[in-house]
């Protein structure tokens, strides 16, 4: 979380600034601040909010200056107000940081000993304050050194120096930074999409670097402070779809775009005339794999767990679902005959990353499902796969979600046919079904108005649940995480069979709870567990394939999704909870692309 961006320049850098900032808005939005170098001095300038505020006071006060750091935070220390925002400057330099500094409060009591005073709550300070203090004595690069050096923790700087007005600094540990070049400018940012109005030439730097950028060139190095020489990567000219368009917010935009991706998503993989799957080379022979272990945070890890149930179904092969957070302090018994696979569609969340980290540490084999490929997860996996869903600007994951979904279910097929589990007459009707997805989902989208009707039992309510079995019940989960994110209602995903093993105690008198009930081996089943909510008080919003009319005069909202195979139903299930959650939180005024103390991109621990 937090996004920087530096930018060392011939001519004013502000206005780039700002609009790099825009771009890093969906990495933290609680406050935003910028420093250029002018005059012989640092000019810092910060507002509590978004960056429309920056913009504001800048018009009123410009900022001057041909190099300079911007900021968007999402606040770790301290609250998020105008003190706390970066850059945190001295009379020397000025800093912006991702990341947290897990030593601070030793390293803020180390150097209020030695008689510096403090003005904001936050670790980044003291970063600052090292770099005044060690540049009395030190040249720049011994400086920069000596500070990372005492550093624990996590994070991604930038800095500039009232001393060197021709140079910017950016580091890495742990989080990420690209190196962007220009004609006559060259930048540092927190990923490739803030950078790309400006260039299409990116280095990545790794843990332990950092680097200089003048506007005519740009030196590296490494932890022993050795030059180092960094590869040029080009990025795709992809047509940029990161604009809203004639949509009222990225969410929905991200939404209505689901049978687009897909379809896009299923050609890249899907051999077209021989219905081959393109997937080739896996880093395991798909016959020699003992165990598939899944592993991703949030909406990514919900993907995880419906693969699960895909994996076991499909395939022979043992398979669990790890939460990253969880998994990366564990003590894991690594096989060299398992394969482990990370889903994150930022490729850049910390619990994810580094839980890849231990992974090869342990060298087993590691594939990442991604989809910015340029991520750090992306270049650390031994073997990658893209969901091709375009820029997803929303904080809640939607299409990526989807094109997880659709790349580890073409990876179970792949590897089952490999296996000899499915045999080819099963593997092509499976193929074929999954090839009128994309129309399906179009179907299904096309019926949002009947969730707007829905939505307004959900605005009121206390708190609501999500219910599920098999196929379904990952998708309960994602629901549930998806409605409290969007519009702060309490929710809960539950496996339909476990209500009675204490949940029931919450059902009462007009409780919302939506039932997912598609006609699988499950259905009957159920059904049964949606009576028993209905006789406890609950309002049932039904999503199924089930066209029979019987039991609709105790259900609230029945929400009809097309038929299709059981095992991919949950693609269309995802879309009526997806635009539940859109609904109420509209409803609700609820900021739809930016809901409050989340970020999109969590490089945070
Ligand atoms: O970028 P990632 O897929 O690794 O992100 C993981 C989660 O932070 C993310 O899915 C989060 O749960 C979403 N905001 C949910 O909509």
């Amino acid at each position: 979380m937090c996004g920087i961006i530096g930018i060392v320049s011939n001519k004013s850098v502000s206005a780039s600034i700002i609009g790099a900032l825009k771009k890093l808005e969906y990495r933290g939005y609680d406050s935003a601040g910028i420093s250029t170098i002018s005059n012989g001095q640092i000019n810092e300038q910060k507002c509590s909010g978004r960056v429309d505020n920056l913009e504001k006071i800048l018009f009123q006060n410009p900022s001057r200056g041909d190099l300079g750091i911007g900021h968007v935070r999402w606040a770790t220390h301290g609250i998020p107000n105008q003190i706390n925002a970066h850059p945190h400057s001295s009379d020397v330099v000025s800093v912006v940081h991702n990341g947290i500094i897990e030593n601070s409060d030793q390293l803020r009591k180390e150097y209020k000993e030695k008689g510096y005073t403090f003005k904001s709550q936050t670790d980044t300070e003291v970063i600052t304050i090292m770099l005044t203090d060690f540049l009395k004595k030190n040249h720049l690069i011994d400086c920069i050194h000596k500070t990372l050096e005492k550093l624990e923790g996590s994070f991604a700087l930038g800095v500039i120096f009232k001393d060197f007005d021709n140079l910017v600094v950016g580091a890495r540990r742990g989080s990420p930074l690209a190196v962007g070049y220009g004609h006559n400018e060259n930048f540092i940012g927190s990923d490739s999409y803030a950078l790309k109005s400006m260039t299409n030439k990116i280095s990545y730097l790794d843990d332990g670097d950092f680097c200089i950028l003048y506007k005519e060139k740009v030196e590296f190095y490494n932890l022993d402070k050795k030059k180092i020489n960094k590869e040029i990567f080009e990025l795709s000219s992809e047509d940029n779809t990161a604009e809203k368009g004639d949509y009222r917010d990225f969410m929905s935009k991200e939404i209505n775009e689901q049978s687009v991706t897909t379809k896009k998503c299923i050609n890249e993989y899907l051999d077209k005339s021989r219905n081959e799957i393109n997937i080739y080379n896996l880093p395991i022979d798909p016959s020699k794999i003992n165990k598939i272990r899944l592993i991703a945070c949030g909406t990514a890890y919900h993907s995880c767990l419906m693969a699960k149930y895909w994996i076991e179904e499909f395939t022979s092969l043992d398979v669990e679902a790890d939460i990253a957070s969880e998994f990366r302090y564990r003590k894991i018994k690594f096989n060299s005959n398992d394969l482990y696979i990370f889903v994150s569609q930022s490729g850049e969340t910390a619990d994810t990353y580094a839980a890849l980290e231990k992974c090869k540490k342990n060298q087993v084999k590691t594939c990442g499902i991604v989809n910015v490929v340029e991520s750090s997860i992306a270049r650390m996996a031994d073997f990658v796969l893209p969901i091709h869903a375009g820029p997803e600007i929303g904080v809640a994951s939607t299409k990526a979600f989807i094109g997880q979904l659709i790349v580890l279910y073409l990876l179970t097929l792949k590897i089952s046919k490999e296996r000899g589990d499915i045999n080819t007459e099963e593997y092509l009707k499976l193929v074929l079904d999954l090839k009128k997805l994309p129309e399906l989902i179009e179907e299904t989208l096309n019926k949002q108005n009947d969730i707007q009707l829905i939505a307004r039992d959900f605005i009121k309510a206390k708190g609501t649940m999500y219910l599920g079995r098999g196929y379904s019940y990952p998708i309960a989960m994602e629901g549930a995480l998806k409605l409290k994110e969007l519009s702060y209602i309490h929710a809960e995903g539950y496996a339909a069979g476990e209500m009675k093993h204490g949940p029931l105690a919450l059902i009462e008198d007009g409780m919302p709870v939506v039932v997912l009930a598609p006609k699988d081996r499950f259905f009957e089943k159920t059904i049964s567990n949606m009576q028993e909510v209905i006789a406890r008080g609950g309002k049932v919003l039904m999503i199924t394939d089930d066209t029979s009319e019987t039991m609709n005069e105790n259900i609230r909202f029945k929400f009809q999704i097309p038929k299709t195979n059981s095992s991919i139903n949950s693609f269309l299930l995802t879309i009526p909870i997806q635009f539940l959650a859109y609904h109420v939180a509209l409803l609700k005024n609820c900021d739809i692309d930016k809901p409050r103390n989340l970020a999109k991109s969590v490089t945070v621990e």
